[in-house]
């Protein structure tokens, strides 16, 4: 596992970006797993960037996203179609139809089934992490066990309390969600998890300090994939305690 250090949250996103554009530049009908939150929204402005610069082309890339709250519309302001829309598909030249994020109402086992097809068709070239204060990735949630395939996921009280930020109260936070399995993540060929902000640090501590893997700090397991990148920035790594050496650029 790579380890990269940064100056600021900014920069983190910034070299988030340049690596994605690099999987589109090399493979330009690649699949991106995306991911949704504040962690990932800072680096989404940096791809629209570059495609309104002419420098990356969306016409043939597809992707599809770690998650989706049970119970939310996709026109809902807050599901995580709606994120994906406004921060990302609205500015680029990417083909609605090459777009998947699991539905969140009407059957949700069939929509499960149908996330889990979509996932089958093709692998993901590179995805997208935040984490949770809890250590989740997508809503894979600490546990006494994780699952390898999409499914539904009863979110963790800490979960609820931190997304509760983008809700008028937090009566409205979803308590379910369907998310990517830990296996359809890792079986990505690509990892990028990206942290910042001092309330991740305890779940980057099991990520960066030891070699545990831990149901309990499902982030864990991103060390036993063969091509992941963590990126968070000094103040992050300071407060972890993880040693690492300051970026040149
Ligand atoms: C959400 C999402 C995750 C995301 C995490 C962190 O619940 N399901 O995919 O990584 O929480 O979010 P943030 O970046 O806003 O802290």
């Amino acid at each position: 596992m790579k380890v990269i250090v940064t100056n600021s949250f900014d920069q983190t996103c910034e070299i988030a970006a340049e690596m994605i554009g690099d999987v589109i530049h090399r493979k330009p009908d690649a699949r991106l797993g995306l991911a949704t939150g504040s962690t990932a929204q800072g680096v989404y402005p940096y791809l629209v960037k570059a495609n309104r610069a002419g420098t990356l082309d969306f016409s043939r890339v597809s992707t599809i996203n770690l998650d989706e709250y049970v119970g939310l519309a996709p026109d809902h302001p807050q599901s995580y179609r709606r994120f994906m829309d406004e921060n990302l598909f609205d500015h680029i030249n990417i083909d609605r139809k090459n777009t998947i994020v699991a539905k969140g109402t009407g059957d949700i086992e069939a929509n499960v089934r149908a996330f889990r097809k979509a996932l089958l068709e093709r692998p993901i070239d590179v995805q997208l992490l935040g984490i949770g204060v809890d250590g989740h990735v997508g809503f894979n949630e600490p546990g006494k066990v994780l699952y390898d395939g999409a499914h539904v996921e009863e979110l963790d009280e800490s979960t609820i309390d931190a997304n509760a930020r983008f809700f008028e109260n937090r009566d409205e936070v979803p308590t379910r969600a369907i998310s990517m399995g830990m296996g359809d993540i890792l079986r990505a060929k690509k990892l990028l998890l990206l942290a910042t902000g001092e309330n991740k640090a305890d779940a980057l501590k099991g990520l960066l300090l030891n070699e545990e893997l831990d149901v309990q700090n499902p982030a864990t397991l991103v060390k036993t994939h063969p091509d992941a990148t963590v990126i968070i920035d000094r103040t992050l790594a300071d407060k972890v305690g993880y040693k690492y050496q300051p970026i040149k650029r």
